[in-house]
């Protein structure tokens, strides 16, 4: 088992409680899973799975699906959803995206990663592995955030960042998993052919009965990387500075009215290994 203490990734998504953010995002991540033909029987990997958005739904389509993900109360979670939905097709496990060691070569029809391996270190390690535990004939499918992207997600981590401390040196940005050349550079290294690489943009959405300043608190006081930047410019002296401009942002991108529908453009990134 992994040392919160000692590994920074681990201890950021270990912060706060990430299922209170997941719990606004469980209708989009059905909707991703039925679009990606799953049937009873597939074997199939859901990577930094968080306690489940998607691997619930898989599993639900008759799946055998494990979950892995560094939050050890995340995978926690996960298995008490996964008891009480009666899911015994379904497990979760700790484990790291940039080194699988305890998944065995060829072992998964489809891994499926949602927001999730792109938040891990060394992502030629991450594709290398994804693809690794990847059976010939079957699919990676990962959904990315994007850079300078204006919708939601991409704009908390932009505002949040410019909040924090620099990164430290080699640090690579999660969020160059959603540059299709990157993504290109590093599936290729891991042995892809070019024209087995495909990208589509998609809208996830985040939804919350309650305005959208409900879902800003959410973020503040339990997503780890908000929770950071708030700590970082509380510091600073800038909290209420931090604050009007995340309200601003949920306000302007609410679809919702009174409640909250916020949608946010994501690259889904769509590998065969053949
Ligand atoms: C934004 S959440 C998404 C969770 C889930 N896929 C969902 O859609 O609800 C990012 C997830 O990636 C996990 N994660 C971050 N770094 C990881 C790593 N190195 N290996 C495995 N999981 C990781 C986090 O613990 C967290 O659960």
């Amino acid at each position: 088992m992994l040392d919160s203490a000692v590994n920074p990734n681990k201890a950021l998504w270990e912060k706060g409680d990430f299922t209170r953010i997941a719990a606004t995002m469980r209708q989009s991540g059905e909707e991703l899973v039925a679009s990606l033909g799953i049937t009873a029987g597939l074997s199939v990997l859901d990577l930094g799975c968080g306690d489940g958005t998607t691997a619930l739904p898989a599993a639900r389509r008759g799946a055998d699906v494990i979950g892995v993900d560094i939050a050890a109360n995340l995978v926690a979670a996960g298995n008490a959803r996964a008891k009480a939905a009666g899911l015994y097709n379904l497990r979760f496990e700790e484990g790291d995206a940039s080194n699988l060691g305890g998944l065995a070569d060829e072992a998964f029809d489809l891994v499926l990663t949602v927001f999730g391996a792109m938040f891990a270190p060394r992502p030629y390690d991450v594709a290398q592995e994804m693809v690794r535990v990847t059976r010939r004939g079957g699919r990676i499918v990962m959904g990315n955030w994007i850079p300078g992207d204006p919708t939601l997600v991409a704009q908390i981590l932009k505002i949040s960042a410019a909040y924090t401390p620099p990164p430290p040196t080699g640090f690579v940005s999660p969020m160059t998993w959603g540059d299709e050349q990157q993504v290109r550079d590093r599936f290729q290294s891991a042995g892809i052919d070019n024209g087995d690489i495909s990208f589509e943009r998609s809208t996830w959405f985040f939804r919350l009965d309650g305005p959208p300043t409900g879902l800003l608190e959410t973020f503040r006081y339990y997503y780890g990387p908000t929770m950071n930047a708030f700590a970082a410019a509380s510091t600073a002296g800038r909290e209420e500075q931090l604050a009007a401009e995340l309200k601003e942002l949920f306000t302007a991108q609410n679809r919702g009215g009174e409640h909250t529908v916020i949608p946010a453009t994501f690259l889904k990134v769509t590998v065969t290994k053949n």
